[in-house]
């Protein structure tokens, strides 16, 4: 059994005993969509990461053509005639794999026969996962910058403050009561500068208490407080996966983190709300095989805010992670910043899809 020493998939799929699907499991673990068909194009076995980019389930699948899950099904059925027929061993080429509910997903795809005859081995690599997977790694190490810059910032911003508000105080007590007005002016915009130079230090100041947390009981903590807030026209819809299992993390910040993110939805929603038409999502799910940063993740939990309001403007999209970025009148730009740095100190990640009357951040936090 040669093939045993040989990591190769068709070796490892002609070494184990056809015994039903428990043959191909071994699959599951890939993030590579891989499915094993008949060469009439029947699926017999596809992997859950496939399973997942067509959004059905496996039973769906399997027995079901796989030439038809492509926008040009023939080039599928011709690959693997050839295949079936010995014409090559593995063949290459770019198509469009048809998803359930969402785009056409660019994939690279190669059809390789195995050993077993009538049978070939179809992998799928999504072409957008290298670009993603770059996006996301200057996600993590722009916020890694931006902490380092915000952290010395403040602290230069904080040293000579002290000063400035001591010295306004005792020219104001040497100058007559006419100029108090500006002394006044320079104390009150020193306090103000303070106040603003706390919150950026804030986050990297406070202990990271650690505890179980239930991400439903998060969603349900801010559900509340929003709606507090809002009590009229917003309706916030709960769609939830309660299978997803408590993980080690900071509560208080998770809440802070997502009650941010659902603030901003409200805001957004103010012509919806007075409309009356206004709402908000929160829906959980379970990812597998998930990649985001530099790492793989087996499992992770997947927390969507939804709203139906206008969309984060054009001209901000790329920087609204940043601090000191707003697009409202008085805003502060500290509020998605502070979520990002709370979900990476969990090791997730938080991103943004946005187009108007939908716009979706989407937590990525890994599961045990
Ligand atoms: N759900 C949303 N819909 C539309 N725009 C949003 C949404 N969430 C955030 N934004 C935009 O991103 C900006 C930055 O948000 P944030 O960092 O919380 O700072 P602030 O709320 O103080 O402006 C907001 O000012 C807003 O323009
Ligand atoms: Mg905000």
């Amino acid at each position: 059994m040669d093939g045993l020493n040989k990591p190769s998939i068709r070796t490892a799929l002609s070494s184990v005993p056809v015994s039903g699907i428990p043959r191909f499991q071994a699959f599951d673990l890939l993030a590579t969509l891989v499915a094993v068909v008949r060469t009439n194009g029947t699926v017999v076995f596809a992997n859950a990461a496939l399973e997942d980019a067509l959004g059905t389930s496996r039973r769906t699948i399997e027995g079901s053509q796989l030439p038809d899950c492509f926008t040009e099904p023939l080039i599928l059925q011709n690959a693997l005639e050839g295949a079936g027929s010995n014409e090559f061993a593995a063949l290459r080429y770019d198509a469009w794999l048809r998803r359930l509910n969402h785009e056409p997903l660019p994939v690279h795809v190669v059809v390789a026969q195995t050993d077993t005859p009538g049978e070939a081995i179809v992998e799928l690599l999504p072409l957008e996962q290298q670009a993603k997977q770059e996006r996301e790694e200057r996600l993590i190490d722009q916020a890694q910058a931006n902490k380092e810059l915000i952290r010395n910032l403040a602290h230069e911003i904080k040293n000579p403050l002290g000063g400035i508000r001591g010295a306004a105080q005792l020219l104001q007590m040497e100058i007559g009561k006419d100029l108090t007005e500006y002394t006044q002016v320079i104390i009150h915009e020193a306090d103000r500068l303070q106040t603003l130079v706390d919150r950026l230090l804030a986050p990297h100041r406070r202990p990271h208490l650690v505890g179980d947390v239930n991400i439903h009981e998060v969603c349900e903590r801010v559900r509340s407080l929003i709606l507090a807030e809002f009590p009229k026209g917003l309706k916030v819809t709960r769609d939830y996966d309660i299978s997803i299992p408590d993980f080690r993390g900071d509560r208080e910040q998770l809440i802070q983190a997502v009650l941010n993110i659902a603030h901003n939805a409200a805001q957004a929603l103010a012509e919806r709300i007075a409309a009356g038409n206004a709402q908000i999502t929160f829906r959980t799910r379970i990812a597998r095989q998930v990649t985001f940063g530099k790492q793989r993740y087996r499992l992770a939990l997947e927390l969507h805010v939804i709203d139906n309001g206008p969309g984060v403007p054009d001209s901000i999209k790329d920087r609204i992670f940043y601090p000191l970025v707003s697009g409202r009148e008085g805003g502060s730009g500290l509020g998605l910043t502070l979520a990002q740095t709370f979900v990476q100190q969990h090791h997730g990640l938080i991103e943004c899809d946005s187009v108007p009357g939908r716009t979706d951040f989407k937590l990525l936090i890994p599961l045990p």
